[in-house]
């Protein structure tokens, strides 16, 4: 049954990744009407994405802010999949606790690792080194030569995938949300180009709102009516992805999520529970080029099999390419912008599954209260702001 669109609602969200799906969830129940239009909701970044919740060992220097709010996001996981569950009428998120292994290659790469560590360490962050011997007493199938690894037991990993579902089937069971498969064609603005008053859809329908939520990754920039003093500076980091099945009679493969160096080349490998495993991911400044390559492939395997031999054994089950939405400081881009009922939850770049939570009830508290939680203060959109310009007349979009 095709449900009617509303024409008005109180809030819309354009982009039906997990971060507008989890905000259409969290808003919506608090009472507030939400309808989120995405002509593919759930087909992009968030589809192709491996779910790691590696705060620890997806550190990266300069980042130490975002590390706080990774690190919050990462801890509400459980809670927040317990009521997506309840929310969803039973629907299992795929969130599973089994830690993460970092291991290096080579002597370089144990430096690598190394500095990590140190870096870590100097942040009160819980990692324990292992010796090569004591990693693969972890992970049989890892290579002899292996030089050494970094346990961390407090990183986990949800099956994004699951996690999807189980957003979709919780707001189908919400009456206050409704999604809308269309692409929105432009963001509408009054006439006194004072604030956000909606979207108009690809087929001329238009959608009025009190507050729009801009959440459509990598292509946030291109939506029409932005002014554009605002436009987030969002872009493509193309990522290249496979999958493998394991067979049961290499069952347990891995038992958690191992990232790993090989001659200073970062990769990963996430075992699901139901099998499959996920080998990821290529980082290329690509544009929107979404073409899974030769030499894509060619390198996640090659560096896989210096570390699991045994991966060429495992049939290749798919191949994708996806664009994280990068941004000049790698950290996302959330709440008000300067134009008042325009908000951003945009720009998660390498953290966008886990930040989900975060982001989703964060973003609901901005919507209901109108006040920014604190440990969303660092990432308003408004620090890209450019000194002195306000948002001026949008004569082509006005209505
Ligand atoms: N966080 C994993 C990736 O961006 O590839």
């Amino acid at each position: 049954m095709t449900m009617p669109v509303p024409a008005r609602s109180d809030v819309l969200i354009i982009g039906g990744g997990l971060i507008g799906l989890a905000t259409a969830w969290r808003t919506a129940a608090r009472g507030i009407s939400v309808t989120l239009c995405d002509p593919a909701p759930g087909t992009n970044a968030s589809f192709a994405a491996a779910g790691m919740l590696t705060p620890v060992t997806e550190l990266h220097y300069g980042e130490e802010t975002l590390l706080g709010l990774n690190l919050a996001s990462a801890k509400r996981y459980p809670s927040f999949v317990a009521e997506l569950r309840e929310a969803s009428g039973g629907l299992d998120p795929g969130y599973t606790e089994a830690g993460t292994l970092a291991v290096a290659f080579d002597a370089d790469d144990r430096e690598v690792l190394s500095e990590l560590h140190v870096f870590q360490q100097s942040l009160g962050l819980k990692a324990e080194w292992l010796s090569g011997r004591e990693a693969r007493r972890l992970e049989p199938m890892l290579a002899p030569g292996v030089r050494g690894g970094l346990l961390v037991s407090g990183d986990h990993q949800v099956d994004n995938r699951m996690l999807l579902a189980a957003l979709f089937a919780a707001l189908e069971r919400d009456p206050n949300a409704t999604i809308v498969r269309t692409k929105v064609a432009e963001l509408t603005v009054s006439a006194a180009g004072d604030r956000a008053t909606g979207v108009v859809l690809e087929d001329g329908t238009a959608l009025s709102a009190d507050q729009v939520v801009l959440s459509a990754g990598c292509w946030s920039g291109q939506i029409a009516g932005i002014p554009a003093e605002l436009l987030p500076p969002v872009r493509p980091v193309k990522g290249q992805i496979l999958r493998l099945a394991v067979p049961d009679v290499f069952k347990p493969f891995l038992s958690r999520t191992v990232r790993y160096v090989v001659r200073n080349n970062h990769a990963y490998l996430v075992p699901r529970e139901h099998g499959e495993l996920v080998l990821g991911a290529t980082v290329e400044e690509q544009d929107y080029d979404t073409a899974v390559t030769a030499g894509g492939v060619y390198e996640l395997l090659r560096d896989a099999r210096e570390l699991v031999p045994g991966i060429t054994e495992l049939p290749l089950i798919e191949s994708r390419a996806a664009l994280r939405p990068g941004t000049p400081d790698n950290a996302p881009l959330i709440g008000p912008t300067a134009l008042p009922g325009l908000l951003y939850a945009t720009g998660h770049y390498r953290h966008g599954v886990l930040l989900t939570p975060a982001t989703a009830d964060g973003v609901a508290e901005i919507l209901a209260t109108g006040t920014v939680p604190e440990a969303l203060a660092p990432f308003s959109p408004q620090r890209f702001a450019v000194p002195g310009m306000r948002p001026g007349r949008v004569r082509r979009n006005e209505r």
